[in-house]
């Protein structure tokens, strides 16, 4: 592929990154320590809440702040099905049970629309993803009186009504994967919270329920930040402004272009900043398009094609009731290349290549 779907590279920092992994060799501490601290303060300033806890993952993140927050068996998490599979697997890891609710097809994400109906005697919480980016409306959400949890693996950086991802809910959920907007160099995670009880637990859980390796008060999980990993992401922090102004003037490029004559468009949150994780469109012949792109050297490709409730191993959570926003996405998301390296002469082939799929139409019917 001439153009793929994820253009950043950290090639740029290499000799910075070896410097911070040559320090972590010459420290001789590789779990937790003080790489872990200096990255747990500099994230949660970044992201504006006053405490932050590395961990091993995203998945786990999500877990150990639905643990702090004492959800548990027996207890229902409402989540969106349009989400990475991870959401929900998280709320049955823990032995709770994941209720599907919908999103709006506009922004990908759960508003108090679509979680309202699912709200019962047994919801113990609600989580919210920052899908593909853009910021969920988590203060409307305040008004059902639930604590919420943010996933916010894929909008590091985003923000809404002045506040990051990351401090707008009860706690948040952070990746660093390595394709995601703030990377590690493998897995990496954490959680942010303003409050000091729920961030204390986090703490706690995250090191197999135990404060001094002796007494061991919780049942908890392995799952601390890696001290390599944590100095990687010390570097990196201080790029994720730049990287994210460069996803957002990409995006801009696609919105010049007039994209929205073929294709609907993500649109832009109303008071707030999406970081363009990926930059999804949608078309009810995305297959035919995707096809006519990869012709011409270009990735796109559409997610979470079978969206979460229906998966095999949600079978015993499956709704009875039907979720026609997350149908509808799952059935024409269509995601085009973007990324902080993305530059205007590529996003200008990309939509050359799509005005030339749509000009050819009467060629390729089942593009219109
Ligand atoms: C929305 C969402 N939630 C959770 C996760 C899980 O994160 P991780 O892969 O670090 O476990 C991911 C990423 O993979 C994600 O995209």
């Amino acid at each position: 592929m001439r153009i793929s779907l994820f253009r950043f590279s950290l090639a740029p920092y290499r000799a910075e990154l070896l410097t911070a992994i040559e320090r972590v060799l010459a420290s001789g501490r590789y779990v937790l320590g003080p790489e872990v601290e200096a990255f747990e303060r500099e994230f949660a300033q970044a992201v504006g809440a006053r405490h932050c806890v590395g961990v091993a993952n995203g998945t786990e993140a999500l877990m150990l702040a639905l643990r702090a927050l004492g959800v548990g068996p027996e207890d229902e998490v409402i989540v969106p099905s349009f989400t990475f599979y991870a959401t929900a697997e998280a709320v049955a890891a823990i032995g709770a049970r994941p209720v599907f609710c919908d999103v709006d097809p506009q922004t990908f994400c759960v508003t108090p629309e679509t979680v309202k109906p699912r709200l019962g005697l047994r919801t113990r919480a609600i989580v919210a993803v920052h899908l593909f980016g853009y910021p969920a409306p988590i203060e409307e959400l305040r008004a059902f009186g639930l604590p919420i949890v943010e996933d916010a693996a894929q909008a590091a950086g985003a923000a809404r009504g002045g506040r990051r991802a990351g401090a707008l809910g009860d706690i948040a959920a952070f990746s660093f994967f390595p394709s995601k907007n703030l990377p590690c160099l493998g897995d990496g995670g954490a959680v942010t919270s303003d409050d000091p009880v729920l961030a204390e637990r986090v703490r706690l859980l995250r090191h197999h329920g135990s404060r001094d390796k002796e007494t061991f008060e919780a049942i908890g999980l392995n799952s601390r930040l890696d001290a390599l990993q944590a100095a990687v992401l010390r570097v990196l922090l201080p790029h994720l402004e730049e990287w994210t102004q460069r996803r957002r003037a990409a995006a801009d490029h696609y919105r010049r272009a007039q994209l929205e004559r073929w294709l609907a468009l993500p649109v832009e949150p109303p008071d707030g900043r999406h970081v363009y994780h990926l930059f999804v469109t949608r078309h009810r012949h995305r297959e035919s398009l995707a096809r006519a792109l990869s012709e011409r050297g270009i990735e796109a490709r559409s997610y979470y094609a079978r969206p979460i409730h229906c998966q095999p191993a949600m079978r015993s959570f499956a709704p009875t009731y039907a979720l026609p926003g997350t149908e509808e996405v799952a059935a024409t998301n269509l995601a085009l290349p973007i990324g902080p390296d993305l530059t205007a002469n590529e996003v200008a082939e990309v939509v050359d290549a799509i005005a030339a799929a749509f000009s050819d139409a009467p060629s390729r019917p089942s593009v219109r």
